[in-house]
């Protein structure tokens, strides 16, 4: 079974109109998540990442399986109002609205090699929202990985024009 077939759509999902890509039937094969995770873990295994970033929900299923085997540590940027101690935060624009992540203040060092994981690029707004987080914490955001890419969209070609490499496993195109 290939990535993209052990992930699942839901149409009509989460409003009319939405194809909605469901990655837990991916997570819950156990050769899909081996794949998933051998496959980016090889992607950044020469790349001297100290530490993966992950984003609130899903990143936060696949980024500590990539920190095991990469053997480094994992830090969570969590939608406002959810980490304990002192943060840092950006805010950032939503179809409707806007929305902030914050991440601790000391989650990284100045200087840090930082790979940011997601499921999912879409605007490319929240990943580059946590592009600015690790830079304003004084780190380095090396590449950003993501399971799926909506081309479409045209977050991922966002992300490049930031100057931050990106790194996709699936596409789903034209629909
Ligand atoms: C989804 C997805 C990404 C983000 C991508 O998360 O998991 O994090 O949207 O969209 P963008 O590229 O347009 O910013 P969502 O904000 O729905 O929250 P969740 O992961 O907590 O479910
Ligand atoms: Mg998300």
């Amino acid at each position: 079974m290939s990535i993209k077939s052990l992930i699942r759509t839901i149409p009509d999902y989460p409003k009319t109109g939405i194809m909605f890509r469901d990655i837990t039937t991916l997570f819950g094969d156990a050769e899909g998540l081996r794949e998933v995770v051998d496959t980016l873990a090889g992607e950044f295994q020469g790349q001297k990442i100290d530490v993966i970033a992950g984003i609130e929900a899903r990143g936060f299923i696949i980024g500590p399986a990539v920190a095991l085997a990469l053997g480094v540590g994992f830090i969570p940027i969590r939608k406002q109002g959810k980490l304990p101690a002192k943060t840092i935060s950006v805010e950032y624009d939503l179809e409707y609205g806007s929305d902030i992540i914050e991440m601790h203040v000391d989650a990284v060092k100045p200087g840090q090699r930082v790979l940011i994981l997601d499921d999912l690029i879409a605007t490319g707004g929240t990943a580059l929202a946590a592009i600015d987080l690790i830079e304003k914490a004084g780190a380095v955001p090396v590449s950003c990985a993501f399971i799926i890419d909506l081309p479409d969209i045209g977050g991922a070609a966002r992300i490049r024009e930031r100057g931050v490499p990106v790194f996709t496993l699936v596409e789903f195109e034209g629909d």
